[in-house]
């Protein structure tokens, strides 16, 4: 195995669902991070959350107080990129929209050092294509955490075309001796292994409902009680976030070339009404009561 290099600091761009959930897993496991997004309230949103996640992992004994308040000590918040030309590595976990990822990563290579490896969280899009818009393709490549990224096992590791074996070995150690995840290898296809397959699935459960072959709570307890899914797929659709879904979908779409990856009306109905799953309060279902408050 590859010697690892010595990171110390760790940027992550995208404060939302899954940049707040890596950027506190790298803080636990002892990295300064910093986080930046260009939106101040989805930076106040995520220092809350990571706040409240962190005292509960303590609460529930699966974090000391020592580790989780070191963890919040190394944590800082911006919206000014120069502040991340100190990192190591960026993780990039901004929306799902190929032009806004490279319009972002050839700004990131302008300012990081040139040793900084440039990781992309995306879902579906391709390594090769964001890589293309920096000078430096061969230390780019796809870090995919599933959500929540501190509690879920894996990483999809993507190597883009020029990918260099270096970065290669080197972010799939940090994966999995550092954050303890168990990693797997995909080439550079549309949607890499995990959302070639689920999409599909999650896109199905939707053609169902629209078609009224049953309704929501019974497409979601079939999947769940008839193939032992800890979610039924609408449920997750709702997690991941209706406009994520979507968007994977459309890469799938344009990337493979087959209309049965074509979002179905019912699904983009439901992002064009806003209604885009848990973290805005509403999607599939409405979790308004359960949650007790809604994000803007
Ligand atoms: P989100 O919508 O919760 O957060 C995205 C954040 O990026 C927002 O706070 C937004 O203000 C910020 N942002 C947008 N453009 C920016 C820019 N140019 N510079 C800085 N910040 C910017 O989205 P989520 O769910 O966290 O997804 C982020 C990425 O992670 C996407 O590429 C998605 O495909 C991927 N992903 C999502 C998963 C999920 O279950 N939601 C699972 C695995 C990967």
């Amino acid at each position: 195995m590859a010697e690892m290099k010595s990171f110390k600091t760790i940027g992550v761009v995208g404060s939302g669902q899954m940049g707040s959930g890596i950027a506190q897993l790298a803080a636990t496991y002892g990295f300064d991070v910093w986080v930046l997004d260009t939106d101040q309230d989805a930076l106040s949103r995520a220092t809350k959350s990571i706040s409240s996640s962190i005292q509960r992992l303590v609460s529930k004994g699966q974090l000391s107080q020592a580790v989780g308040k070191d963890a919040l000590e190394r944590l800082w918040f911006t919206s000014n990129l120069e502040k991340l030309s100190s990192a190591d590595i960026i993780i990039e976990a901004i929306v799902e929209s190929e032009d806004v990822k490279k319009k972002l990563f050839l700004e990131l290579d302008k300012i990081t050092k040139s040793s900084a490896i440039l990781a992309s969280n995306t879902s579906s899009i391709s390594i090769t294509r964001l890589a293309s818009a920096t000078s430096r393709p061969r230390q780019v490549i796809g870090m995919h955490f599933m959500n929540p990224p501190p509690i879920m096992k894996l990483v999809e590791i993507v190597r883009g075309a020029d990918t260099s074996d270096e970065t290669f070995d080197t972010t799939k150690a940090l994966a999995e001796r550092l954050f303890g995840k168990t990693v797997i290898c995909s080439r550079d296809y549309a949607g890499f292994v995990v959302n070639r397959i689920l999409m599909p699935m999650i896109n199905e459960a939707f053609f169902a409902l629209y078609t009224g072959v049953a309704t929501k709570e019974d497409i979601d307890a079939g999947m769940k009680l008839g193939t032992n899914h800890p979610m039924g797929p609408l449920e997750l659709a709702d997690f991941i976030g209706l406009d994520v879904c979507e968007s994977i979908l459309k890469v799938l779409h344009a990337g493979l070339g087959d209309n049965k990856y074509a979002p179905c009306p019912i699904l983009v109905q439901y992002v064009d009404a806003g209604r885009l799953g848990r973290k805005r309060g509403i999607g599939v279902y409405d979790y308004r009561q359960m949650l007790g408050s809604v994000n803007p």
